[in-house]
């Protein structure tokens, strides 16, 4: 097992990462300071883990909600059961939530640990690649708006993160792929050796190679965790890691919750990035063709939604929690590790990426 830190003063936690750490009672344990829990999960991860993790809490007083499974769900009325549940049972202040599950499990349980009763701690068991190398750390919590992804939230940190490896082995080729693409935004942000590692080895990681996964996994969470550290509330450098988010977000709102992942939507947000930079005569052409080369070989999407035009684009875009006085600041590669937060992009050439990136038959 490895063990990551979050540094955050007295809000620091732990990531553990590693295979089988859902069979280690005290590891869960430790982080629970009063024994009333309620594990909130999903009807596709419940029949897998739920019961394991079960296990770990014997002799607690134990309760789980079972949401529905999808991003469709992850909204406020469906975080509203998990207040039910809660009010039910008669949870006191002293309860822990757990989030077990993916990314959409994490953000509302983490949402809802921060509402119950001003502020109850929550613990994150990160079920996907997605979540073990980004969702889960950092404190983002949130459920989307029909008019705008995760527009309502707040930031909330766990008591610690514990990514199980083993549960990857149960996620599907395209969920992994979605995880790949975050895994990808790192070294696109700040760290070139890992994106040439990765160039090397993304095969493996396609493949689940365990070491290739829990070296992606580490390397991930340690740039997460490097970043949230000296911004925990995204005032600065933290704006970094929402490259491809603008564009990516747009496609997720403009397309209906659900049926682009949000992986496949910011692989394609980071690639109309990087083309932008490319244009405004930062970044060289030919590193594109590399970000575009290696999405490809994720098997994720490298062109946007027939459907959506320039105009829906620049509209759903306007919906940004980086808008500042009214002006959509983006993320930008100055070349591949170094992203940059500006305003100072050219409107036309904006335009042009959005016209490069729709489909024409
Ligand atoms: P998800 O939570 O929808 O999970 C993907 C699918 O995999 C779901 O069907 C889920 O039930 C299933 N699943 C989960 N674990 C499984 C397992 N071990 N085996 C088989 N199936 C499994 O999606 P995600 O990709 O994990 O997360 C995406 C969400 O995370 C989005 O809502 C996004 O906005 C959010 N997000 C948040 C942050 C943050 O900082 N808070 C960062 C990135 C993404
Ligand atoms: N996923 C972006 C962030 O955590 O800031």
């Amino acid at each position: 097992m490895k063990t990551l830190e979050v540094s955050l003063a007295e809000r620091s936690y732990p990531i553990y990462i590693g295979s089988g750490l859902l069979s280690q009672a005290a590891l869960l344990r430790t982080h629970i300071k009063r024994k009333e829990v309620i594990i909130v999960t999903n009807e596709t991860v419940a029949p897998l883990y739920l019961d394991k993790v079960n296990k770990l809490l014997d002799g607690y007083q134990c309760e789980s909600v079972i949401l529905p499974d999808g991003e469709e769900f992850k909204t406020l009325e469906v975080m509203n059961k998990i207040f039910d549940a809660l009010l039910e049972k008669h949870f006191s202040r002293q309860v822990t939530l757990i989030a077990l599950g993916g990314g959409v499990i994490g953000d509302m349980t983490g949402f809802a640990a921060a509402c119950y009763q001003r502020g109850v701690p929550f613990i994150q068991i990160p079920t996907t690649l997605l979540s073990q190398v980004d969702s889960s750390v950092g404190g983002k919590t949130a459920v989307n708006h029909a008019l705008g992804k995760n527009m309502i939230g707040a930031f909330y940190q766990p008591q610690c993160v514990i990514a199980d490896t083993d549960t990857l082995n149960t996620l599907d080729d395209r969920q992994l792929a979605s995880g790949i693409a975050e895994v990808i935004k790192y070294g696109l942000i700040n760290d070139l050796t890992f994106f040439e590692w990765l160039e090397n080895n993304i095969q493996l990681l396609k493949e689940r190679d365990p070491h290739a996964l829990s070296y992606a996994i580490e390397r991930s969470c340690q740039n997460k965790a490097n970043i949230v550290a000296q911004d925990e509330t995204e005032q600065d450098i933290r704006a970094l890691l929402n490259l491809g988010h603008t564009f990516g977000h747009a496609i997720e709102t403009g397309m209906g919750y659900g049926n682009w992942l949000h992986g496949e939507a910011i692989a394609t947000g980071m690639l109309m990035a990087a083309d932008l930079s490319a244009r405004m005569g930062w970044m060289p052409f030919d590193e594109v063709k590399r970000i575009k080369a290696i999405f490809e070989s994720a098997e994720l999407p490298v062109m946007g939604p027939k459907p959506m035009n320039s105009e829906q684009f620049l509209s759903l875009m306007s919906v940004d929690k980086k808008v500042q006085d009214g002006v959509i600041r983006l993320v930008l590669l100055k070349g591949i590790g170094e992203a940059v937060l500006t305003d100072a992009y050219d409107q036309q050439k904006l335009l042009d990426t959005l016209a490069e990136f729709q489909p024409t038959e």
